[in-house]
């Protein structure tokens, strides 16, 4: 029995059926799965360069149910920084221009799967654009709830998917509580990023895809954005069940980057705190790091801890610098990839020559296209 698949409470491990609608747990807690992966290089290797080349690790019972537009296997590139190199994972290089569209292709299939024809979600923009091409591929339909401050690019690429998008006055988290609500009052589905674990069942084809491209091997570091840590909390999976599988021999170490203007998960860590510190916001050019209360913040801060690794913040400045540096290296990538990029390049300052270092750029700089003539023109 305790073997079969279950969606499982974080907080008291009470177990449901997979199929379950739920979005969390009765103790109000997010839900986790568990799934047994399974990994044949051989059969892996024959398959289309996609993310569904990994299909017996992902938990869709039938392939009638995949909703796909062949995303992922995204390049790995390295670039010289002084006399070290830092592997680059171009996740911007997706079907709507964000890593977003891993965890929504798996997201949404499982949609589709367990037959629902109505979702509700909240997003700062990016997950919003992703969950709604989805959506609009499988015919599901889709209310996305974001801040009024999100790039008009992402607004528009939501509205054009043919979601229902209600803006809302004031931050990231009054959009969540907004969604929230909705939740009650329709009873839908909750197509969250944040919460649904189905999300991060996609967000860890990025730990194969980077285990398969270095040769069946984990890197030594990897430096991801921590906003909902749905990147941290895939590639901790992802490395965890390539490890189990006995394929790897380690996870990485994971260094978090957040932003000076909005860092939960950073002052938690740093004042070894056991729950999310209510944080005063700041502005910044980072929108998708702009998340006060992540729901799944000591899970991050967890699975951060058990690879040895920290997190940092990164001032606007920075960012901002990043963000043209970037350019001038032919990378046109949003703020919010920036400054991960800016987290990447303060590590890579006490990284070992010989350390496999890896790090992403996770937003097309089209869906910031304001904020980035802004600062060229500065
Ligand atoms: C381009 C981009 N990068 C990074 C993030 C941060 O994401 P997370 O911490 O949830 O992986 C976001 C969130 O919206 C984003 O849009």
């Amino acid at each position: 029995m305790s073997k079969q698949n279950a969606l499982i409470c974080s907080k008291t491990g009470q177990e449901y059926s997979i199929n379950d609608l739920r979005w969390k747990s009765e103790a109000d807690a997010p839900l986790n799965i568990r799934f047994m992966p399974t990994f044949d290089k051989n059969v892996i290797r024959m398959r289309s360069a996609n993310m569904w080349r990994y299909r017996e690790a992902l938990p869709i019972s039938f392939d009638t149910n995949i909703v796909s537009f062949g995303e992922g296997a995204t390049p790995l590139q390295t670039l010289e920084l002084g006399t070290k190199k830092l592997i680059l994972k171009l996740d911007f290089m997706f079907p709507t221009g964000s890593y977003k569209d891993r965890g929504a292709s798996v997201l949404v299939s499982k949609m589709k799967e367990l037959g629902i024809k109505h979702a509700i979600m909240d997003s700062s923009g990016n997950a919003g654009a992703a969950i709604a091409a989805y959506c609009a591929k499988a015919g599901i339909l889709l209310d996305v709830y974001a801040p009024e401050s999100t790039s008009s690019a992402k607004l528009t690429q939501i509205i054009a998917y043919g979601a229902n998008l209600k803006l809302i006055k004031g931050t990231r988290q009054d959009a969540t509580f907004a969604a929230l609500e909705a939740i009650e009052n329709k009873n839908s589905y909750y197509a969250s990023h944040a919460y649904n674990p189905f999300f991060f069942q996609g967000t860890k084809t990025f730990a194969y895809e980077i285990c398969e491209q270095l040769g069946w091997k984990a890197p030594d570091t990897i430096i991801l954005p921590a906003g909902n840590g749905t990147l941290i909390i895939g590639a901790y999976i992802g490395f965890r069940e390539l490890l189990k599988a006995g394929i790897t021999t380690k996870i990485p170490k994971i260094i978090g980057v957040q932003v000076a203007a909005c860092a939960p998960l950073y002052q938690a860590f740093t004042q070894e705190l056991l729950h999310i510190p209510n944080i005063e916001i700041g502005k910044s050019y980072a929108e998708g790091l702009m998340v006060a209360t992540p729901v799944r913040g000591m899970q991050i801060i967890q699975y951060v801890e058990l690879t040895g690794g920290y997190f940092l913040a990164i001032d606007e400045e920075e960012i901002k610098e990043k963000t043209l540096f970037l350019t001038k290296k032919g990378y046109f990538v949003e703020p919010t990839s920036a400054a991960v990029f800016a987290g990447a390049c303060e590590y890579m300052k006490i990284a070992t020559d010989d350390e496999v270092v890896v790090s992403v750029l996770t937003g097309s700089g089209l869906k910031a296209e304001n904020a980035i003539s802004e600062m060229i023109k500065t």
